[in-house]
């Protein structure tokens, strides 16, 4: 019985995750649970998978859990996040947490060497070389449970990279990908969140309308299987059928494909190295009748350009794209700014960035990520340049 932590298990990675184990019972035990603030969604699933620890982020929630759950033991904020990531009970922990707030806690289990099912890929775009080296040192495994990346490492099957001729992620186009330009300027959240394929957080959602999703999936690409960035490429494909495909140097091209269900991704992480007899709508191709592809329209999308040049860069610029990023998505939701304002806002932040690492004093986080105090000071230097350009 694999024995699990699930980080961010109010969220909808975590509510796919406890319905795979659902399904499983004698093959996997719920043993620690984490949220921020469905205390009452935490609950339900407290009584149902009787976790043995639980993470909130607040003292006075775990007072009031405990009354609840005398048995349980309740531990709070990064350092019950770290906790319960590095229990030596844990076997395998699912990291889907949202935002730089899954830094600590992903870092943490990989550097305890356990299997990590990562879905949470901001810390991966902040620290993707100290992730990888860490894993490596530590005999750790990091199992890419996002869509795209889980069909590429179902695809590559452990090939090498030697054996990569390009990486092909495919992009849905999210939820604006056929209205008019000229509306862009006024679009809501409410539109902004209604995706046609897939059922997400918020943050990703919108991240989908601008195809900054996909740009933060290009560095995860580039870390994870070990492939320069400029043989990633995206692709719009509408159907969300193929989750991505790997062409070979021998002209071969593997894909991935299915109808778009995080359960699948999640269950290859959960069963891996064998694959669970999920019971889920199953794909019928003679339905399907064809698949399309389509270039990016860089006009529509221009978060994926800003995203692919502070992947080539390298260094602190993903992580102070993924800062910047967060609080202009926390703007927009809140409807402080406009849709068109977030990719004005992270070029002219990139802009401030690439201007102030060619001064000759500049803070050496901005250059390398060595450390994950680095990559947390990138982040926040890309907030405060957000927040002086929105201000
Ligand atoms: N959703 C998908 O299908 C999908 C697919 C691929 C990759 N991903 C990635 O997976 C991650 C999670 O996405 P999601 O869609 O599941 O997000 P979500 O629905 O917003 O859920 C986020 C989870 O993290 C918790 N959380 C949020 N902020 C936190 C903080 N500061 N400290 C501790 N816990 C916190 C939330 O708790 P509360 O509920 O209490 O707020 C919730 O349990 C993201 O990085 C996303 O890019 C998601």
């Amino acid at each position: 019985m694999k024995k699990l932590t699930l980080l961010g298990s109010t969220g909808s990675i975590g509510l796919n995750t406890l319905d795979v184990v659902r399904e499983f019972p004698e093959q996997f035990r719920i043993e620690a649970l984490s949220c921020r603030s469905s205390i009452e969604q935490l609950a339900e699933q407290i009584r149902e998978f009787q976790p043995r620890l639980v993470c909130v982020d607040k003292d006075e929630q775990a007072g009031e859990l405990r009354q609840i759950f005398p048995d349980t033991e309740f531990v709070c904020g990064m350092k019950g996040l770290i906790q319960i990531s590095t229990d030596q009970g844990v076997d395998l922990v699912v990291s889907g947490i949202v935002g730089a707030a899954g830094l600590k806690p992903t870092f943490s289990a990989l550097k305890a060497g356990k299997t990590v099912a990562v879905a949470n890929k901001e810390p991966l775009v902040m620290a993707g070389e100290l992730f990888m080296q860490t894993a490596f040192k530590a005999g750790a495994k990091l199992l890419p449970a996002d869509s795209e990346h889980n069909a590429i490492f179902q695809a590559l099957n452990n090939e090498p990279p030697e054996s990569i001729a390009r990486l092909i992620l495919t992009a849905s186009g999210g939820s604006l990908r056929d209205r008019p330009l000229n509306e862009f300027e006024h679009i809501t959240p409410a539109q902004a969140l209604d995706h046609p394929n897939w059922e997400m957080g918020r943050k990703i959602t919108i991240d989908s309308a601008t195809m900054m999703n996909k740009g933060l999936e290009v560095i995860e690409a580039h870390w994870l299987f070990n492939t320069p960035v400029q043989n990633i490429e995206v692709v719009m494909h509408r159907e969300s059928i193929i989750h991505s495909m790997v062409e070979f140097v021998d002209g071969s091209f593997l894909a991935q494909m299915g109808l778009p269900d995080m359960r699948v991704p999640l269950a290859h992480c959960l069963g891996w190295p064998e694959r669970l007899p999920l019971k889920i709508p199953r794909m019928d191709p003679v339905s399907l009748k064809a698949l399309h592809f389509e270039a990016i329209d860089p006009k529509r999308f221009p978060c994926l350009s800003i995203s692919i040049k502070a992947a080539m860069q390298g260094g602190g610029a993903p992580a102070v794209l993924n800062g910047a990023n967060e609080k202009v998505v926390a703007s927009f939701l809140e409807e402080d700014i406009n849709f068109l304002d977030i990719s004005k806002t992270l070029h002219s932040v990139m802009q401030q960035f690439y201007k102030t690492i060619s001064l000759p004093e500049v803070p050496s986080f901005l250059k390398y990520i060595r450390t994950i105090e680095d990559a947390v000071k990138a982040d926040q230097w890309g907030r405060e340049q957000a927040m002086k350009i929105m201000s």
